[in-house]
C-alpha cells in the first residue's frame, strides 16, 4: 500500500464583516425578546455582509489573510476548495472567481456543498490530495452570506445565523508550520429536506413566481430535530477521539459553532468540562461552512491550542451530514 504523505496546516485567516445585527435589532423585526435568544442560544449579536459584499468577497478577504499567515506566493496554490451554501450563483463555482482574484494562477477549484460540514468535508478533501502526494499546497475556504437565505420574518431561524468567512492553507508536513492532521469523518444520513434546507431554486422547486411567493428560497428549519440530531452526533465524534487517543491528550475543541446550549448539552452528556470548548457563537451565531475555520484562526490566535495536543473540530448540519477533523499542534 502507499505510505501516506503527512499535513500539517501552512497558514489561516478570517473575515466577518462589520455590521452587527444584535438581538435588540431583532426585537424589532420579529416577536423575540434579548433574553429568549440568549437564554436558548447564547448568541448576542451576529455580523452582516454590506449588500456590495458577495460570497466570494468575504471568501477572497479570508484567503489573503491565510495567504499572507503562510507566508507563500499564491501561485504555489494547486487547488481552491470552497465551501458554501450561499455561493455567488448556481455556477461558476465561487471558488474559481476567488482563485483568479488570489492570484492562484495555476490553481484548480470547485465548491462543497455540506453546509456547516462544509469546511471539515473540505478538509478532509485537501487531504485525500496532499497525503497522495496529488498535490502539495490546497486553500479551503469556508465563506457564506446566510443574511441572504434567512427570513427575516421566521423568529425560528433569523436569530441563529450570520455572515463570514474563514480560510485554512494545507500542506504536506515538512513544509507545513504547525500542525499535523490525524484525519477525521465523513457521514450522512440522507437528505433530511423537513429538517434543515433551502427548498427553492434548484431543480426539483425551480425559481417561479409561486417559488418566491410561497418563500421556498429561504432557509426552512425543524428546531427541535436539528437541536437532538446535534447533541447526539457532537457528543459521538468526540467520544470516537477520546476513545482513538484518550482524553488527557485533548488540548481544545473547536466545534461547529451551532448553538451554546447545543454544545453545552453535548459536552454535559460526555461529562466533560466546557473549558474545553473555544466557542465565539455569543459574537457571530451560526456561520454554517465559515463557522469552524472562523473559531480555528480566533483560537489559534487566542493562544488556545497547546503544543503537542489536539485540536478536534467536529461538524453536522444540512444533509443530515456530520464528520470531524483532528489536528496534532
Ligand atoms: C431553534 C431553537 C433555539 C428553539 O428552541 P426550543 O427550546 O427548541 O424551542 P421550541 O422549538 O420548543 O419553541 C418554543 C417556542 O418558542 C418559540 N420561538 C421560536 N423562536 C423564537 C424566538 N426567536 N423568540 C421567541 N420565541 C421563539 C416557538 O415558536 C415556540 O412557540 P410555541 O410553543 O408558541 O409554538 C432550538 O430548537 C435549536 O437551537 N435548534 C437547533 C437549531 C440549529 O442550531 N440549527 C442549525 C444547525 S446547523
Amino acid at each position: 500500500m502507499q505510505t501516506l504523505i503527512p499535513m500539517g496546516l501552512l497558514g489561516l485567516g478570517h473575515y466577518v464583516p462589520e455590521t452587527r445585527l444584535t438581538n435588540a435589532d431583532l426585537e424589532k423585526m420579529v416577536d423575540t425578546t434579548d433574553d429568549w435568544i440568549v437564554q436558548r442560544t447564547g448568541i448576542r449579536e451576529r455580523r452582516i455582509a454590506a449588500k456590495d459584499l458577495d460570497t466570494s468577497r468575504i471568501g477572497i478577504l479570508a484567503a489573503q489573510r491565510a495567504i499572507a499567515d503562510a507566508g507563500i506566493d499564491p501561485a504555489e496554490i494547486d487547488l481552491v476548495i470552497c465551501c458554501t451554501v450561499t455561493g455567488d450563483q448556481v455556477f461558476p463555482a465561487t471558488a474559481c472567481r476567488i482563485g483568479k482574484e488570489i492570484g492562484a494562477v495555476r490553481a484548480g477549484g470547485f465548491d462543497v456543498a455540506a453546509a456547516c460540514s462544509g469546511f471539515v468535508f473540505g478538509s478532509q478533501i485537501a487531504a485525500g490530495f496532499i497525503r497522495s502526494g496529488v498535490y502539495k499546497t490546497v486553500l479551503v475556504v469556508g465563506a457564506e452570506i446566510l443574511s441572504r437565505i434567512v427570513d427575516y420574518t421566521d423568529r425560528n431561524t433569523c436569530v441563529l445565523f450570520g455572515d463570514g468567512a474563514g480560510a485554512a492553507i494545507y500542506t504536506s508536513h515538512d513544509r507545513a508550520k504547525r500542525g499535523e492532521f490525524l484525519g477525521g469523518s465523513i457521514q450522512m444520513e440522507g437528505a433530511s429536506e423537513d429538517v434543515l434546507a433551502v427548498p427553492g431554486g434548484g431543480s426539483r422547486h425551480p425559481a417561479s413566481h409561486a417559488s418566491v411567493d410561497q418563500r421556498l428560497h429561504f432557509m426552512k428549519m425543524g428546531g427541535t430535530k436539528v437541536f437532538r440530531f446535534a447533541v447526539r452526533v457532537f457528543a459521538e465524534l468526540v467520544q470516537r477521539v477520546v476513545d482513538q487517543y484518550g482524553l488527557d491528550e485533548i488540548g481544545v475543541i473547536i466545534p461547529h459553532q451551532v448553538n451554546q446550549r447545543i454544545i453545552e448539552s453535548a459536552m454535559d452528556s460526555l461529562g466533560l468540562p466546557m473549558d474545553l470548548v473555544y466557542s465565539n457563537i455569543e459574537r457571530f451565531g451560526n456561520t454554517s461552512a465559515a463557522s469552524v475555520p472562523i473559531a480555528l484562526s480566533e483560537a489559534v490566535a487566542a493562544g488556545r491550542l497547546k503544543k503537542g495536543k489536539l485540536a478536534v473540530m467536529p461538524a453536522f448540519g444540512a444533509g443530515l451530514a456530520w464528520g470531524h477533523i483532528v489536528l496534532r499542534w
